[in-house]
């Protein structure tokens, strides 16, 4: 069998588990010049960066499976491939406690603004201890609120009870009332839902508007469920405290409103980023491969 991986993962992997078949890997972000690749092949196995759409299933007529290197599916085009008969499995459970650390790791940078009290460290201009120097926000006692009571929002869940925080939860299937209540309440606001038409520009103006002054915004899910442009406007106003932003609304590009404020957070998608979580992901997408071809069933086929 022939399978296209969209970009280089860590190893062994495919090395090991896809021995004896033929793997050819893409550089990233599966450019037109890469599709001639796709003519023959059995499998794609895509991280986030590789978009699956109609007109990439076009050019892989044989493809009957793709075995994405993650847990959100959105860049895959799922009515597609319905429609032509191919299975979809992503790599949800691995990633979890990796996804929920990096979550919460932002929410203590932002709270305590690390990155501001770590940039001055560095400035060589830091003249002394001071009462009143950089305060960041206590976090026992707080309300954190998680939006997506999934896995990973359940992990980040359990972290904000040992931090000493209330828990409070929404589903994104709540309606706007529930909204509503939900973010009035919210000290701190983590983002765990998967991007839907449902979710996409969920956290605009009106629901930012809604969050107690002072609260923060953390998103480790997907960029487009909140309005960038919306949230440097809270931002730049104060009326959030701060935010941590693992992800964007049009990844790569990061809104240029972002830049030039002291109070966010910026990661380059870094969720699920340790050696182990990168291993055990690739090592399961590997594996839904070779089971689909053993006739086996499915570890985590997408509906
Ligand atoms: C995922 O798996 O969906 C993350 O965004 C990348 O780890």
């Amino acid at each position: 069998m022939k399978i296209f991986v969209g970009q280089p993962l860590v190893e062994p992997s495919t090395a090991e588990l896809l021995a004896g078949h033929t793997v050819v890997t893409g550089a990233g972000n599966l450019p037109r010049s890469e599709w001639p690749l796709l003519a023959d092949a059995d499998a794609l196995l895509p991280t986030p960066r590789e978009r699956i759409t109609p007109e990439v299933l076009a050019a892989a007529p044989r493809v009957r499976i793709v075995a994405s290197h993650s847990v959100g599916v959105d860049h895959v085009d799922l009515a597609a491939c319905r429609a032509r008969g191919i299975v979809v499995t992503n790599t949800p459970d691995v990633l979890t406690d990796a996804t929920a650390d990096l979550a919460f790791a932002l929410i203590l940078a932002v709270a305590r603004r690390l990155h501001e009290g770590e940039a001055l460290a560095r400035s060589g201009t830091w003249d002394g201890w001071k009462p009143r120097e950089l305060l960041g926000v206590s976090l026992q006692g707080k309300t954190l609120g998680i939006y997506g009571y999934g896995r990973i929002g359940k992990a980040v869940a359990k972290r904000g009870e040992a931090f000493g925080m209330n828990v409070s939860t929404l589903d994104q299937d709540g309606n706007a009332e529930d909204l509503k209540r939900f973010l009035q309440k919210v000290d701190v606001l983590s983002i765990h839902a998967p991007l839907t038409e449902d979710t996409r520009g969920r956290f605009g103006a009106a629901e930012l508007a809604l969050l107690p002054r002072g609260a923060i915004l953390v998103n480790t899910a997907r960029g487009p469920i909140v309005d960038e442009k919306a949230l440097a406007a809270a931002l730049h106003s104060k009326h959030l405290f701060g935010a941590g932003l693992d992800v964007f609304q049009r990844e790569p590009q990061i809104e240029a409103a972002l830049f030039g404020l002291e109070n966010v957070v910026l990661l380059p998608h870094l969720g699920s980023a340790t050696t182990e979580t990168r291993l055990a992901m690739a090592r399961l997408a590997c594996a839904e491969i070779v089971r689909f071809f053993a006739g086996e069933p499915q570890l985590n086929r997408v509906p």
